[in-house]
């Protein structure tokens, strides 16, 4: 069997490491950038540290900034026509994973029009050619979309989020700088670390995690268990461990899948608009104790890195108890909500969320395999 793996061609890491945006566009031969960006990240000025460094080297540039979180079909048709109208030669994506994902659907629908109907995207879409490159700078810590073959639209007629899984969208480069990220507010670091650290976690746990996979997602677990609290406090030593722990997190989960978290998060956020990472972190502890049983020895390490001293030698099951426990202790003491009624859910919503996790593209590499009845009996746990 081969075992295929995917990364960006080249990623820069540290404070102050965007200052190389202006010599790689160079260095590449391109002419003009076009800036997939929020509205938000304009507003505060963090897009603007990276347009200073185009308009200091002359670097000429159209910005795109209407992405709005959860990004819907529209956002990217949106984007493809501006695109198209622009002259430019190159994507330059800016922001947490709305703007970084949509700036991939525009890449590849660009230069695959057929799929310009943006739903045809879904799962693992035949497209023939590689997006228009694209710079990606994520100014979260958290969906790793600077390094993943993956992008989620938002389907707003449909009450849908999709995921769609191509090489071809691949960033060539990854620019994961702490400072993008230090203005977000706590309750944002939160959710986003919460999500990077469910990455890690349902990463090192899918069907298809192998050597190399768990080689990146253990590291990534004890990254984001040791400084995931203090980089929402805003230390920023531990934000730049937040940055690197997020990115390690996706260069694995990319290439091997995800889990019920992701497939049960997904619905969360079509139906209520729900923060992506904020209804991750209300499955995840959950979710862990779900699928404990089919996970071998791998709590044990999650345990270890969470600092659970006798986690190599106690018992599994208390060593996947401790594991469980470890993670809902972070969960609870970061303030992320622990129910689903808290992001506006109802018992009478629950079968149509069950229906639309279990079709998620995300719930197939789940450890333990769950029924929509099963499904439906974990939200309505969490109600
Ligand atoms: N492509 C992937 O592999 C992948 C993986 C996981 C999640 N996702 C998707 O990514 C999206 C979530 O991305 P996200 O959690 O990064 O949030 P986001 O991009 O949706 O941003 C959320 C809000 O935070 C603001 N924000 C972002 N960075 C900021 C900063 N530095 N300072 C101040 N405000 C800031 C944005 O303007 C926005 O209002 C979801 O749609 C999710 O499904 C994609
Ligand atoms: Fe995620």
């Amino acid at each position: 069997m081969a075992q295929r793996m995917i990364w960006n061609q080249t990623a820069y890491f540290g404070a102050g490491s965007i200052s190389v945006i202006p010599e790689e566009l160079a260095r590449r031969g391109f002419t003009k950038a076009f800036v997939v960006t929020d509205q938000v990240l304009v507003d505060t000025g963090v897009a603007a540290k990276v347009t200073t460094l185009l308009d200091d080297a002359n670097v000429d540039y159209e910005i795109y900034a209407d992405v709005v979180p959860n990004p819907p079909i529209e956002n990217v048709q949106a984007g493809v026509a501006c695109f198209q109208a622009s002259g430019a030669d190159v994507l330059i994506a800016i922001g947490g994973g709305s703007p970084q994902d949509t700036c991939k659907a525009i890449g590849i629908i660009v230069a695959n029009p057929e799929f310009s109907d943006v739903r045809s995207l879904e799962g693992v879409a035949d497209t023939r050619n590689p997006s228009i490159p694209i710079i990606a700078v994520p100014t979260t810590a958290g969906t790793a979309s600077e390094t993943t073959i993956n992008y989620v639209i938002t389907d707003v007629e449909r009450k849908r989020k999709f995921v769609c899984v191509d090489p071809h969208d691949i960033p060539i480069l990854a620019v994961v700088d702490s400072e993008m990220m230090s203005t977000a507010p706590r309750s944002l670091k939160v959710a986003t670390g919460l999500d990077a650290l469910t990455h890690a976690i349902e990463g090192y746990t899918t069907a298809g995690a192998w050597e190399l996979s768990d080689l990146f997602h253990l590291k990534a677990i004890q990254i984001i268990a040791g400084s995931l609290a203090a980089a929402a406090d805003g230390n920023p030593a531990a934000a730049d461990r937040m940055a690197l722990g997020q990115y390690v997190a996706g260069m694995g989960y990319s290439n091997v899948g995800l889990g019920l978290v992701h497939g049960m998060a997904h619905p969360l956020g079509a139906f209520f608009g729900a923060p992506h990472g904020v209804a991750n972190g209300i499955l995840l502890a959950p979710l862990m104790a779900f699928n404990a049983a089919e996970t071998g020895e791998k709590y044990r390490d999650i345990a270890s890195a969470f600092g659970v001293e006798d986690a190599p030698t106690m018992p599994i099951n208390d060593a996947r108890t401790a594991a469980v426990e470890a993670v809902a202790a972070l969960t609870l003491s970061l303030g992320n909500p622990t129910t689903i009624t808290e992001i506006g859910a109802s018992e009478s919503d629950i079968d149509a969320l069950a229906q639309a996790a279990f079709e998620d593209v995300c719930t197939g590499g789940n450890p333990r395999t769950a029924t929509v009845e099963d499904i439906a009996g974990l939200y309505r746990s969490l109600l």
